[in-house]
């Protein structure tokens, strides 16, 4: 069923596990998500990155919104890190379930305001909003943050954050990075822990592929209720059409495809915690945006 991202998130952070946002490119992606979360009876989220809304258009968006509505498990569909009006309006016009609505380059001031200018078109049609306050290095379709720019996410400045705009999600910035890690991750789970303990809404870690299984589930200790993962499922996808025979079918190809993403992606379910969650969602008792309008 397509699903709410909120009431799928809050069960997660009540009952200490965390949920998969998958980043997906074309119907084989989605079809891998799926099929591993059908599996293992567990909720996900398929992620839309905008670099891929460039190619598949708002039909990728209306394909993962069919898919997901045609799925056993609950489905969220999720517009990643998105700054553009353009695509944030169409995404809420499709009836996604929630957007990351990215200010992150932006001061303070400058994302609570652009936060803001979303949320009311968002809430009014139940979509939940992700922000992200911080700046994460690293690369992700595109996107090429250095070192550098890089900034953790102040504890203070996240109350005030999550005070003063509309958010339904945090994404948190620890020592996390898109893409591959250059040297072996370290997260910042004191800071993390004192977010946790100050703001209420569920938190997000991107950049989860390459993390070790350990400090995934010191993360889900500490509070972090959705890991974005992109990298690790796409790579797989990747290295494996390249070792395809040539002459192959290519509807084995996609099978193939299929097959090499889904094992990762249940591997990550499981790691997760979420396993068998399905059961935890209930749209009707739960509300799906912070400001309880629905
Ligand atoms: P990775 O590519 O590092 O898994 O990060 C994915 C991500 O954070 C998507 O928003």
């Amino acid at each position: 069923m397509l699903a709410k991202t909120l009431p799928i998130l809050r069960a997660a952070k009540d009952m200490k596990y965390a949920v998969g946002g998958f980043n997906i490119y074309n119907l084989e992606g989605i079809r891998a998500v799926i099929r591993a979360a059908e599996n293992r009876n567990s909720a996900v989220l398929l992620q839309i990155h905008p670099n891929a809304l460039n190619v598949g258009g708002s039909e990728l968006i209306q394909l993962c919104i069919f898919a997901a509505e045609n799925s056993s498990v609950p489905v969220g569909v999720h517009l990643d890190h998105c700054d553009d009006e353009k695509w944030i309006q169409q995404a809420i016009s499709l009836g996604v379930s929630s957007i990351m609505a990215d200010g992150s380059h932006l001061s303070n001031l400058a994302n609570t305001a652009f936060v803001n200018s979303v949320t009311p078109l968002a809430h009014a049609q139940g979509i939940a909003i992700e922000a992200e306050l911080g700046r994460m290095s690293g690369t992700e379709d595109g996107l090429i943050v250095e070192d550098y720019e890089a900034r953790m996410t102040d504890p203070v400045d996240a109350v005030q954050f999550v005070e003063e705009t509309s958010a339904d999600l945090l994404a948190v910035c620890i020592g996390n990075v898109h893409g591959t890690y250059r040297n072996p991750p370290i997260l910042d789970f004191a800071r993390l822990k004192m977010i946790r303990n100050l703001v209420d809404v569920p938190l997000v870690l991107h950049g989860a592929s390459g993390l070790p299984n350990t400090l995934i589930r010191d993360a889900i200790g500490y509070g972090i209720c959705k890991f974005n993962v992109n990298t690790e499922v796409r790579t797989a996808y990747l290295q494996t059409l390249q070792q395809i025979p040539k002459h192959t079918d290519l509807p084995r190809i996609m099978e193939i495809g299929i097959d090499a993403m889904q094992s990762v992606v249940e591997e990550k379910i499981d790691l997760f915690g979420s396993r068998n969650s399905a059961k935890h969602y209930r749209e009707a008792d739960e509300n799906s945006t912070k400001d309880n309008r629905f």
